[in-house]
């Protein structure tokens, strides 16, 4: 009776173990089956989900997959900690999510692998939140990249933390840059934005190491010390854009960085000391760009090793005066249609140089001021100084 009891517990205990060992075997199968509403391609290692029926992420991967594309779906939120099972994923895109509106702070925390997150046709996705790419730890350099996607309004810290990014590309519409959108990022290789329509102060606070900072098809004013903070940056680029107004010191705070370039825009006023303040600027090109108001050579004042403004069309006026004095300067840029294109040289020569000061200049033999050197450029700004006052005195006296 005792040994059939012994037998039939023993039995039992097979049985279980049985059962447990099914049970587990079972649960590995299904960690490793595709997601629900997914296809899993071996060959690429892609687990795509697809579809108006899918409307959460899945919350774990088959093991080796490393790349996750979410096509068509109706997802609507990225959830904090969305990928927390997910540590080998490499690749995540959304493409085409009608319903994605809102991304989570802490969203892609804890993915260390990963190389690429990209947004592409997501309508609903308007604004970019709070610590929303924080956390992430990638090990090697991520891109981070949004295409046809009409981000409005990046908040303040929303990549707060965020290290090692080669590339972070928004293409945004009537884009907002809040105060600290792009603060205490650390290292940031390409940095492209279009769609800008409002810089706020200080968007770059705390943050260092990135490369090339470029904004273009955009419309913005540029607030004062708008760049500080960024140093040893190799190229500072604005174009295509329309800039109403460039504040007197907006790129100060910029240190060593090799060129600062505006190209191809349509500038308004650049303030007087624009460029002053910017330690050890390699190079300031001012190309191709239609400009409303230069009247000041301070405008264009910079400790640049090299200075380059050419080609750009300007309203003329006998204010502009002064450009004569820098070499070639006057040759190269030139009079909107107002004067029929020609070059500022030749507009001074004809409505601003009146024949008694000729000939005066002529009987003193002065050097003729075309030859002054660009780097005389702030004593000829004293020169006109002068001159300026004693017309009005002049003026004045009668
Ligand atoms: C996804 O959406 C696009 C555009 O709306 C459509 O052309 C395509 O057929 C859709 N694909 C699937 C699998 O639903
Ligand atoms: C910048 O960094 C300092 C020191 O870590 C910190 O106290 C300050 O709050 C940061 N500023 C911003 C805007 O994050």
């Amino acid at each position: 009776m005792n040994l059939f009891s012994d037998v039939q517990k023993f039995n039992i205990f097979i049985w279980k173990l049985l059962i447990l060992f099914h049970f587990l075997k079972y649960s590995n199968a299904l960690r490793d089956t595709c997601p629900m509403g997914c296809q899993c391609d071996e060959d690429k290692q892609q687990v795509t989900c697809e579809g108006q029926q899918v409307v959460t992420l899945p919350d774990r991967l088959p093991s080796g997959y490393e790349s996750l594309v979410i096509r068509n779906s109706s997802v609507r939120t990225i959830e904090k900690n969305s990928f927390r099972k997910m540590e080998k994923l490499m690749q995540i895109e959304f493409e085409n999510n009608p319903n994605l509106g809102t991304i989570e702070k802490l969203a892609f925390k804890g993915l260390k692998k990963i190389r690429l997150i990209k947004f592409t046709t997501c309508p609903g996705l308007t604004e970019l939140q709070k610590n929303a790419f924080s956390g992430i730890q990638n090990q090697m350099g991520l891109k981070i990249i949004f295409e046809k996607t009409p981000i409005h309004r990046i908040d303040g810290h929303t990549f707060r933390n965020a290290q090692n990014i080669r590339e972070l590309t928004i293409s945004g519409e009537e884009l907002a840059l809040s105060r600290h959108c792009f603060a205490n990022i650390n290292q940031l290789d390409f940095l492209t934005v279009s769609g800008v329509v409002l810089i706020e102060p200080e968007i770059f606070t705390n943050s260092t190491r990135f490369h090339v900072v470029h904004f273009k098809n955009s419309q913005f004013d540029i607030p004062p010390s708008t760049f500080s903070t960024l140093s040893h940056t190799s190229h500072l680029l604005i174009e295509h854009s329309k800039v109403p107004s460039i504040a007197p010191d907006a790129f100060s705070g910029l240190t060593t960085i090799q060129v600062i370039e505006l190209h191809a825009c349509q500038l308004g006023t650049i303030s007087a000391r624009a460029f002053a303040n910017v330690e050890n600027l390699g190079e300031l090109k001012i190309l191709r760009n239609t400009i409303g108001d230069l009247d000041t050579s301070e405008s264009i004042m910079s400790r640049a090793l090299k200075t380059r403004i050419e080609e750009n069309t300007l309203e003329c006026s006998c204010g502009m005066k002064w450009m004569t004095s820098v070499e070639e300067m006057s040759d190269i840029n030139f009079c909107s249609t107002t004067a029929s294109f020609r070059s500022i040289r030749s507009f001074i020569k004809a409505k601003c140089l009146n024949p008694s000061q000729e000939i005066s200049r002529k009987t003193n033999h002065l050097p003729s001021i075309s030859s002054f050197s660009s780097s005389s450029i702030v004593n000829f700004y004293f020169l006109s100084l002068v001159w300026y006052f004693s017309v009005r005195f002049f003026v004045f006296r009668i």
